[in-house]
């Protein structure tokens, strides 16, 4: 059986990503809602029927698991999803925990979308650390739709970046946490923008770490298939292809610089 992702678009390529790396004999079907991105301007009702509609045709295809790569995804449905199916699902959670347990002195700056910084599972997680004065948030909402037309870098998104990155004070901070699978395609950029004192860090990896605890791995020699759907006009063969392309082109930089 395969383990599905599901994302409003192109972000939770970047969680498919991880996992291909850390288990590469399995099989996987990834679904983004590209029709319906961006999903963090819109009401949780709205999402919360996305997805269920979403998660409907996954779990038709038979899984094994789902990961909810979508931060916004999971804060606007993912325990009433929980109750419905029960194969694993796996949601995003920000990465606030080590960001506020690695800050010691200055503050953690939580990036999202909208959505998500409204949500009551992130002001949960931040209450549940004890942690209100120690986060701020900054939303990245634009970020989103830049992803979904391949604008990964270029005038516009550095532009757009400058701007938002000028606004904190960086004196005040230590780390920032990535909140959205669709920003981890920015990282490099955001480096550029803050001072090199300054972590960043995202929810990718624990996330993939958390599903390898919840499922039996495959280490079929014919793993590594890979199914896509995807909503919309842009549905045609090779779309995805080029974010992974992308993905591990930024492996291959970041390989030949340690
Ligand atoms: C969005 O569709 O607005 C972003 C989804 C996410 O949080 O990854």
């Amino acid at each position: 059986m395969h383990i599905a992702f599901f994302d409003s678009g192109v972000g939770g390529l970047t969680v498919l990503h991880e996992a291909m790396k850390k288990m590469p004999g399995e099989r996987f079907i990834y679904f983004g809602d590209a029709r319906n991105a961006p999903y963090g301007t819109r009401t949780k009702k709205e999402i919360r029927n996305l997805v269920f509609d979403a998660v409907e045709f996954l779990a038709g295809k038979g899984v094994k698991a789902l990961v909810l790569a979508c931060n916004t995804a999971t804060s606007a449905a993912v325990t009433e999803l929980r109750e419905k199916y029960d194969f694993p699902i796996i949601g995003m959670e920000p990465a606030v925990k080590p960001a506020v347990e690695n800050s010691r002195e200055h503050k953690v700056l939580v990036c999202a979308t909208d959505l998500t910084l409204k949500e009551e599972k992130l002001n949960n997680l931040v209450r549940d650390l004890n942690a209100g004065d120690k986060v701020d948030y900054l939303s990245l909402q634009e970020l989103v739709m830049f992803a979904e037309h391949f604008k990964l870098n270029g005038q516009e998104v550095s532009a757009y970046l400058k701007e938002k990155l000028s606004q904190p004070d960086w004196n005040n901070y230590d780390s920032i946490v990535l909140g959205c699978t669709h920003f981890i395609f920015f990282r490099e950029q955001i480096r550029k923008l803050v001072p090199d004192r300054v972590c960043i860090l995202d929810g990718n990896e624990g996330t993939v770490n958390n599903l390898m605890t919840k499922i039996e791995i495959c280490n079929s020699p014919d793993g590594k298939e890979i199914q896509y759907y995807i909503s919309g006009e842009r549905a045609e063969a090779g779309y995805y292809r080029k974010y992974l392309d992308y993905l591990l082109q930024a492996d291959t930089l970041k390989g030949q610089m340690l």
